[in-house]
């Protein structure tokens, strides 16, 4: 039987690409890199020439999506509300010599993400990559308790966000001659959990929007896919569970939920949405990328 070796499949990092990349040479960095040599081919270009926008890119999942990403070659714009945290994303990577710029932008109103989204396209030249990212949990309490101001605020983040975003972007993608959009779903699109109801009528909502926008914009040569995290560990999640007062056996719960026993990590989801941004998806649109620990394997 096979058994996944963390040898020459290491779950996650402890230095940077630009270590990898100065030829750094402990044995613990010579043997990932060479893990990662055989998964990506050395082939540090996957995104190259292409302008990505990663809405939320200022924490947790974005924040790694927009690294990701800019690693791969891609010049990044960082949509965020959170203008110290999004500037040092964006310092983090024009450090590094990556392309990147951060733009103020709340998801939830239509003529912040239409000017942005132009702008983007005006500063970079293109547009060519979507993450639909920025999301909130929202409340965590029974329907019947629920006000419909804190519903309609999940809806319009989670949701009208995506929308604007698919409907600024989809006319620059069109002239660029296609593009990859990717909406941040998660587990709680696929399945039920007794919790956080608005967050999971939204993230069921932007599942069929992914499928529906596929549909649409193929034609255009415009790729729409979801990505389905289970539990990872971001500020969104330590929000989440901060109210349960233990910390530590609140992440023994959740981590007791995922088959392979722990939380995934913002990369995980990361990697994933390079894969779909990237020209080696160029025939995968309408499609769910489960990435959650086995969660809804059950
Ligand atoms: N962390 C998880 O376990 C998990 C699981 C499944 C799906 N997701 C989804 O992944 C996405 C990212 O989650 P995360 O855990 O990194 O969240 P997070 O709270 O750690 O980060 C979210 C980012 O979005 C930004 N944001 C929030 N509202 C915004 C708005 N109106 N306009 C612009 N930016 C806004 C925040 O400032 C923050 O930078 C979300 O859509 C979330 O629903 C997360």
């Amino acid at each position: 039987m096979y058994t996944p070796n963390s040898t020459f499949f290491p779950t996650t990092l402890n230095y940077s690409v630009s270590e990898r990349r100065c030829g750094a040479n402990s044995p613990e960095i010579e043997r990932d890199a060479a893990a990662w040599h055989v998964l990506l081919q050395c082939d540090m270009n996957r995104l190259k020439g292409k302008v990505a926008i990663v809405t939320g890119g200022s924490l947790g999942i974005g924040r790694a999506c927009a690294i990701r990403m800019a690693e791969e070659g891609a010049a990044v714009a960082v949509f965020d509300v959170l203008g110290t945290a999004g500037e040092a994303v964006v310092a983090e990577l024009c450090g590094r010599g990556f392309p990147a710029r951060y733009w103020s932008v709340d998801v939830s109103k239509e003529s912040e993400m239409r000017i942005a989204i132009d702008a983007v396209n005006a500063h970079f030249g293109h547009l060519d990559i979507l993450v639909n990212n920025a999301g909130i949990a929202g409340p965590s309490k029974p329907t019947h308790e629920i006000t419909e101001a804190e519903w309609d605020r999940v809806q319009a983040i989670n949701v009208k966000g995506v929308f604007f975003g698919v409907k600024h972007a989809v006319p620059h993608m069109k002239h660029a001659g296609g593009g990859s959009i990717i909406n941040l779903s998660s587990i709680y699109g696929i399945v039920g959990a007794p919790d956080v109801p608005p967050y999971h009528a939204s993230k069921g909502a932007v599942r069929l929007m992914a499928k529906t926008d596929a549909l649409i914009y193929a034609p255009d040569r415009i790729r729409v896919n979801s990505i389905h995290p289970g539990f990872i560990w971001t500020p969104m999640v330590e929000g989440y569970l901060k109210p349960s007062g233990d910390m530590a056996a609140a992440r023994r719960a959740v981590d007791a939920l995922h088959p392979l026993g722990h939380m995934g990590d913002p990369d995980d989801i990361a990697m994933g949405v390079v894969y779909l941004a990237s020209d080696e998806a160029k025939f995968v649109t309408g499609a769910e990328l489960v990435i959650d620990g086995g969660y809804t394997a059950r």
